[in-house]
């Protein structure tokens, strides 16, 4: 069995608590996008840990878990989180660093902030768009390059000398040394350098030997740089049809797509969110559902379930079931409000309009539901969950015509059911 979890809106859906849950029955977990700019939250062993860059197989000790080409990696932050999940687990994980990922260089953080777009765009500023951006234009340092010293060597040297031209006003850019950034890597990578090679030769073995596969998101759909609000969105393929491009494999491989989503919406950085509320209810959506950044620590907007969005995440990943989080932050509410469609220029639209722009000027159109007094955050079966709970779940699977599979009512891996 092969299967991909996907996050369903602007990440922080608790992919982190799904993942971890499922790779107990995975041999391997690969990690398919994005960088650090990832927090997964995860309680493992009772102990909650904000994991960026190692996919949850590591918490498994017969499970590989594989950081693929379409990552991009910091290898200072790699190292931090190795030596401390080693530490915790007694053990080593079993790492798969892919040879073609990209190395997220000092430089690509400090051409983030010298062209402003933590500013502009609300990133999390650990140096995504500028190494995804050195990788389209072929000038990246990649994770085998550091197998050679003398390739790593001759490529920095190339590009330090275009930066140099493109920056001559920045001391911190003028300032760089092929030689002492290279040492650098190679001390953060030390005992992970073993840990390199072609991890999709090793996924083709591992479907080949019928294992079981699993593939992780970061980020969620809506921040997908080609189907995202653009230029609102990160820099990587956040979705199903991005995973086999940046991986290398064919996508009838994977037969199960998870798609991961909250009771409710949250988004942190900058951009539309037309179901965002203001006042004392974000402040409570925000305070009892724990909504800041795991990497950043910034507070997040915080809304109503947008099915317009829902819908058009679910088309694109082509979801065969779906996994509700934070259903217990609902608790408490007398009513909750759920968004079907959208007011655009004086019409009602049930589409998800690509251009920012547009999404930026959609009012949303509410439908409200009865809420449920008592928490259920201690439920453990899904036939004792009140009945305004499982009618918000049949209203929402009706909407998107793809089962609710997994709700989760809390942190905890405890407080997760399975459905049939
Ligand atoms: P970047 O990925 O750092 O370039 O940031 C681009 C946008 O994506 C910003 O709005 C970030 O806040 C958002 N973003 C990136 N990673 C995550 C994540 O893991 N969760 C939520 N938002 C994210």
């Amino acid at each position: 069995m092969t299967t991909a979890v996907l996050g369903l809106q602007w990440g922080d859906e608790g992919k982190g608590k799904i993942t971890h849950l499922l790779a107990k029955d995975a041999d391997m977990v690969v990690r398919f996008n994005g960088g650090p700019n990832a927090g997964h939250t995860v309680i493992d062993r009772g102990v909650k840990f904000g994991t960026h860059l190692i996919p949850a197989g590591a918490f498994y000790p017969n499970t590989t878990s594989v950081l693929s080409s379409g990552m991009v990696i910091d290898l200072k932050i790699l190292r931090e989180e190795w030596d401390m999940l080693s530490q915790h687990l007694g053990w080593q994980p079993r790492l798969l660093i892919a040879e073609n990922a990209h190395i997220i260089m000092p430089y690509h953080r400090e051409l983030e902030e010298l062209e402003g777009s933590g500013k502009h765009f609300g990133t999390t500023r650990r140096g995504i768009a500028p190494t995804y951006r050195d990788k389209a234009a072929k000038v990246g340092i990649r994770a085998g390059d550091l197998l050679h010293p003398d390739i790593a060597s001759q490529r920095l040297k190339l590009r330090l000398a275009l930066l140099n031209r493109e920056w001559p006003d920045s001391q911190g850019i003028q300032s760089l040394d092929a030689g002492v950034l290279l040492e650098e890597q190679l001390s953060f990578a030390g005992p992970l350098l073993p840990f390199i090679g072609d991890a999709t030769e090793a996924i083709h073995q591992a479907f080949d030997s019928d294992l079981n596969v699993m593939f992780e998101g970061a980020q969620g759909t809506l921040l997908d740089v080609d189907h995202g609000s653009y230029p609102f969105v990160t820099s990587s393929s956040t979705t199903f049809a991005g995973l086999g491009n940046s991986i290398g494999i064919p996508m009838p491989r994977v037969d199960r797509r998870l798609g991961v989503f909250k009771a409710y919406m949250t988004r942190v950085g900058v951009g539309p969110f037309p179901t965002r509320v203001s006042g004392e209810l974000e402040e409570r959506l925000r305070t009892i559902g724990g909504e800041f950044g795991v990497t950043t620590g910034r507070p997040r907007e915080c809304g109503w379930l947008d099915l317009v969005a829902l819908r058009y995440a679910i088309q694109l990943n082509g979801c065969t079931g779906l996994a509700i989080t934070k259903l217990d932050v609902l608790s408490g509410f007398d009513e909750i409000s759920v968004c079907r469609s959208y007011r655009l220029n004086g019409k009602s639209i049930e589409k998800f309009p690509l251009a920012a722009e547009l999404l930026e000027k959609c009012e949303p159109e509410y439908e409200t539901v009865s809420g449920w007094g008592d928490p259920i955050s201690e439920v453990r079966d899904s036939a004792e969950l009140p009945k305004q709970v499982m009618e918000f779940v049949a209203l929402i699977e009706r909407d998107v015509g793809v089962p609710v599979e997994i709700i989760s009512v809390g942190p905890e891996p405890e407080a997760t059911m399975m459905r049939k």
